[in-house]
């Protein structure tokens, strides 16, 4: 008599194979009142519509390429401007958008770090 045994992994789903997008940024676009130091002062928002554009115009946007999405406050409003790039989990202070065309066509396009612009790792709120 045969019988049939259900393996233990009958009812697990298979493994997750990869990210969703290659790469993930977001951008600090954060405003405070009073003064207050924090990205919004220093045109974060004109980076980050420059930094879709370029992306979409390069054809990086989308599943299993980029995604640039908006953030609160990234509590390292010291730095800023800054943006953070997963899965690296790269961190960057740019000033302007020819930083943003810098870490697209660097990062984003060949993989490359942009060092220059990497937030200084004790810099936090
Ligand atoms: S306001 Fe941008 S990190 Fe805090």
């Amino acid at each position: 008599m045969s019988s049939i045994q259900a393996s233990p992994n009958t009812h697990e789903t298979a493994a997750p194979s990869a990210s969703y997008y290659e790469r993930h940024l977001f951008f600090c676009l954060n405003e405070r009142k009073g003064g207050e130091a924090c990205c919004a002062q220093h045109q974060a928002q004109e980076a980050f519509d420059h930094c879709k554009s370029l992306v979409k115009a390069a054809g990086l946007s989308g599943p299993g390429q980029v995604r640039v999405n908006k953030a609160g406050c990234l509590d390292r409003c010291a730095a800023g401007p800054v943006l953070v790039v997963y899965p690296e989990a790269v961190w960057y202070s740019y000033v302007d958008t020819s930083d943003i065309d810098e870490i697209v066509e660097s990062h984003l396009k060949k993989g490359q770090v942009v060092t220059r612009l990497l937030t200084p790792p004790h810099l936090g709120r």
